[in-house]
C-alpha cells in the first residue's frame, strides 16, 4: 500500500494507472476504520483493479459545537487495515493540502439535504457535499463506495454526482453491526459502557417499525410513534428524530406506499448515532 499526501502525486499515479486501461475504486472515509469500512475497501477492490482510500477528519462538515476536537483517530490502525484489505493507495492530504487558503466554494444540495439531519445539522451535508465534490475532482473517474448507514448522505451525494455530472458510480453497501444489531461506527468508541449496553435500540427501534410497515401500516405517524416509543424504553437515549419515509426524497407526502426508508438518530450523551433500514408496505 502506498501512502500519498499530495493531490499532484494522486493525480499522478491515477493518470497512469488509467493511461494502462485500469479502473479506479475509491473509498472516502475519515479514518478510525472498522468492518463497515473494511467492507467497502473489500467490495472496492473485488470490484476494481485499483483502490485508493481516503482519510480525511473533514472540518468543513462539523459545526462548532460538534465533536470535530474529539473525533478519534489511528492512523497505524487504519493503514494496516488498508493494507490488509488489498487497497492500493491511501490518501491521507493535511488541511492545508485540501483547503490551501481556506475555502470560499462550497456545494450545497438542495431538498434532499433539507429534511432530518438537515434539521439537526444545518451545514453538515454542504460541508459533506464540498469535500466529496473536491476528492471526486481530484479522484477522476471511478466507482465511489459509502455505506448505506450514512442513507442521506449517499443520497446527498448521489444528486451532488448527476447535477455536477461527476463521472462517478456512487455505490452503496449494507451496514455492517455488531451481534447486538448497534451499526458499527467510529463514534461507538466514545459510548460508555453502561451507554453501549443500551445503543442496540436503534435497530430494535427500526425492526418494529419494519414489522408494522409489513403487516400493512401505512401512516408514517404511527409507524414513527411505534419508534419513538421503542426508543423512550432506553433510560440513556435522547431521540433527535424517527422517521418514515421515502428512500429517495427523505420525505413522506402521505400514506406510505412500495419502498419505505425508517431511519433514527438518537443521542447518548455527548455521543450521536444514526441508523436506519429498509422496507416495503403490502401492495393491494
Ligand atoms: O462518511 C464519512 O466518513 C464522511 O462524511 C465522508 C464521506 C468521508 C466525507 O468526509
Amino acid at each position: 500500500v502506498r501512502v500519498l499526501e499530495t493531490i499532484g502525486e494522486l493525480r499522478l499515479v491515477l493518470g497512469e494507472a488509467r493511461a494502462a486501461g485500469l479502473s479506479v475504486g475509491f473509498v472516502p472515509t475519515m479514518g478510525y476504520l472498522h468492518a463497515g469500512h473494511v467492507s467497502l475497501m473489500e467490495a472496492s477492490v473485488s470490484d476494481n483493479d485499483v483502490t485508493v482510500v481516503s482519510i480525511f477528519v473533514n472540518p468543513l462538515q462539523f459545526a462548532p459545537s460538534e465533536d470535530l476536537g474529539t473525533y478519534p483517530v489511528d492512523p497505524t490502525g487504519d493503514l494496516a487495515a488498508c493494507r490488509e484489505a488489498g487497497v492500493d493507495h491511501v490518501f491521507v492530504p493535511s488541511a492545508e493540502q485540501m483547503y490551501p487558503s481556506a475555502m470560499s466554494t462550497s456545494v450545497s444540495v438542495g431538498e434532499v439535504s433539507a429534511p432530518l439531519e438537515g434539521e439537526f445539522r444545518p451545514t453538515h451535508f454542504s460541508g459533506v457535499a464540498t469535500v466529496v465534490a473536491k476528492l471526486f475532482s481530484i479522484i477522476g473517474p471511478c466507482r465511489a463506495y459509502f455505506g448505506a448507514k450514512d442513507w442521506q448522505q449517499v443520497a446527498v451525494v448521489r444528486r451532488m454526482a448527476a447535477d455536477l455530472s461527476f463521472p462517478v458510480d456512487v455505490i452503496d453497501r449494507p451496514i455492517v453491526r455488531d451481534p447486538d444489531g448497534l451499526a458499527l461506527s467510529s463514534r461507538n468508541v466514545h459510548l460508555s459502557t453502561e451507554q453501549r449496553s443500551q445503543a442496540g435500540v436503534l435497530q430494535r427501534s427500526l425492526l418494529i417499525g419494519a414489522q408494522l410497515v409489513a403487516a400493512g401500516e401505512t401512516d408514517p405517524s404511527v409507524v414513527e410513534a411505534a419508534m419513538k416509543e421503542a426508543i423512550s424504553r432506553a433510560p440513556l437515549a435522547d431521540l433527535d428524530y424517527a422517521a418514515a419515509v421515502r428512500p429517495d426524497t427523505l420525505t413522506s407526502d402521505g400514506p406510505l406506499h412500495g419502498e419505505v426508508r425508517l431511519l433514527v438518530a438518537v443521542r447518548f450523551g455527548r455521543v450521536r448515532l444514526i441508523d436506519n433500514v429498509g422496507c416495503r408496505t403490502l401492495e393491494p
